[in-house]
């Protein structure tokens, strides 16, 4: 039946009504709050690229990890930024590395919040890549390349290094071959079977990381990520991706960042079975807030809609910066 047997109006007449035909709940439970931990800090310091986002001394990452958990928040990441860096990134899988420390401190301050640790090379290599080096002589004479193997064995340490500090779920984010498979047999191997994988599988090589490279000083001091990060044009590749990721033992997987990449969401939901990750990032935040701090946009409705639109998309989790404000808009 068409108009006028059928009006769309009627079941939107009232507040209520909308809300009994709604078909996409957001809530905070939906929520992964990024926590940016750094080494020798007193206190917090500002991140000019993400108002709002501070970067945290262990103690204030506590207290941060407690706001958020008092938010009905059910879990925090992790990203370190260390004192020292070098070519291996030994302070990834330093046993008193920066996010080991910040994630034994959370979990005995907080032992119901869920600790996830970003896991990548970048923020601790001198280099800035999310791998070690290898030089290479090409026809245009001396260049470097991200050493995909070489890497694996130090991600798988640096795994290990963090689920025996506590991690209740790793998430690689370094998009090296192989790696979720090698992590898996790690974890295993050292007796840490029951420590889930969150990959970073449909991981693009995008601006909108520009603000959190600024906030973790991860931005490569050559070159790109092109190489290793995928192409943002590519939707086909992104469910390979997804699927060998799974294949090698993945327990949830990720598509980042979100709004720009929704068609990608609906394509990984609908391609495999795994829990879906969606992680809204840096440049989606600083976006929003830069639109609304000039006045151009209302702050609370723009980011309820824009989570509401990934999570119809298909994402079961959100990692995002605006976790506390919209927690706090949603009860
Ligand atoms: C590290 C990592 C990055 C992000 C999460 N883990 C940056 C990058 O790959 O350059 C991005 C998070 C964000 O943009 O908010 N590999
Ligand atoms: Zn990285």
């Amino acid at each position: 039946m068409a108009f006028p047997q059928t009006r769309m109006r009627r079941l939107r007449a009232t507040h209520q009504l909308r809300g009994l035909v709604r078909e996409t709940q957001l809530s905070a439970s939906d929520f992964v709050y990024p926590l940016f931990v750094a080494e020798g800090l007193t206190g917090r310091a500002p991140i000019w690229t993400m108002p709002g986002i501070d970067r945290l001394s262990v103690e204030e990452a506590i207290i941060e990890a407690g706001a958020a958990a008092g938010l009905g928040i059910p879990a925090v990441i992790l990203f370190g930024i260390p004192t020292h860096k070098d070519a291996e990134g030994s302070g990834a899988y330093a046993e008193d590395g920066i996010v080991q420390v910040a994630t034994r401190a959370i979990k005995q301050a907080h032992p119901d919040l869920i600790v996830v640790t970003d896991l990548c090379l970048c923020e601790y290599t001198d280099h800035g890549h999310c791998g070690v080096l290898r030089e290479r002589v090409g026809h245009a004479g001396t260049e470097h390349t991200v050493d995909n193997d070489a890497t694996l064995e130090l991600l798988a340490r640096t795994a290990v290094s963090q689920a025996l500090a506590g991690a209740d779920i790793v998430a690689p984010s370094d998009m090296m071959d192989g790696r979720v498979g090698v992590i898996r047999a790690a974890l295993d191997e050292a007796e840490l079977s029951e420590v889930p994988i969150m990959a970073y599988s449909s991981k693009f090589a995008s601006a909108f990381y520009g603000p959190f490279r600024a906030a973790a000083d991860s931005a490569p001091a050559f070159g790109d990520r092109r190489s290793y990060q995928m192409d943002p044009a590519n939707g086909t590749e992104a469910v390979r991706e997804s699927l060998l990721d799974a294949q090698e033992g993945a327990d949830m997987l990720m598509v980042k960042p979100a709004l720009p990449y929704l068609d990608i969401i609906r394509r990984v939901r609908e391609a495999t079975e795994l829990p879906l990750v969606a992680y809204n990032t840096g440049g989606e935040y600083s976006m929003l807030k830069a639109a609304a701090a000039a006045g151009y946009m209302d702050e609370q409705q723009s980011v309820l809609e824009a989570l509401t639109g990934i999570k119809r998309a298909g994402a079961d989790i959100i990692i995002t910066y605006h976790a506390k404000d919209a927690a706090q808009w949603l009860t």
